[in-house]
């Protein structure tokens, strides 16, 4: 963090306390953690609907017994090799496999990668967990 900025808010009781509550059950020690990471949520949220680079992972869960399916994913992989910097593959039981892909590139190449994944048959689950890049992360 840079140079500190203090500003004080004014809220409702009601909605402080609803706030107060809310942060004690996340653990916060004390609000101000608690608004930044709001405000870096929302730039990071900004920034992925305007198209800027991000970085996180996406996380899948498939039924490898399907036909062909490992096949088309890898050949997807491939395909967005610029944006997967690197994979983690977990044998889960006998029928399915986790996957996480560390990503890190434009949001729109991201989401349009999870999309396709999403869409073969046999892909159980897709999640996107996104962050931005560099200079909202302070
Ligand atoms: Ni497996």
């Amino acid at each position: 963090m840079g140079n500190l900025y203090r500003f004080g808010i004014s809220l409702d009781k009601d909605l402080i306390d609803a706030f107060d509550e809310h942060i004690r059950g996340r653990n916060y020690q004390n609000r101000s953690e608690a608004i930044r990471d709001l405000i870096r949520e929302e730039l990071t949220r900004k920034q992925w609907n305007d198209g800027g680079s991000v970085a996180g992972a996406i996380t899948m869960m498939y039924d490898h017994h399907k036909r062909e399916l490992v096949t088309k994913l890898m050949e997807l992989q491939h395909d967005y090799q610029p944006v997967i910097i690197s994979t983690q593959h977990i044998h889960l039981d006998h029928h399915h496999c986790l996957e996480i892909l560390a990503v890190r590139g434009e949001s729109s190449r991201v989401q349009e990668l999870a999309d396709k994944l999403r869409a073969h048959i046999g892909v159980k689950h897709v999640s996107i967990s996104m962050s931005a890049t560099a200079e909202h992360l302070h």
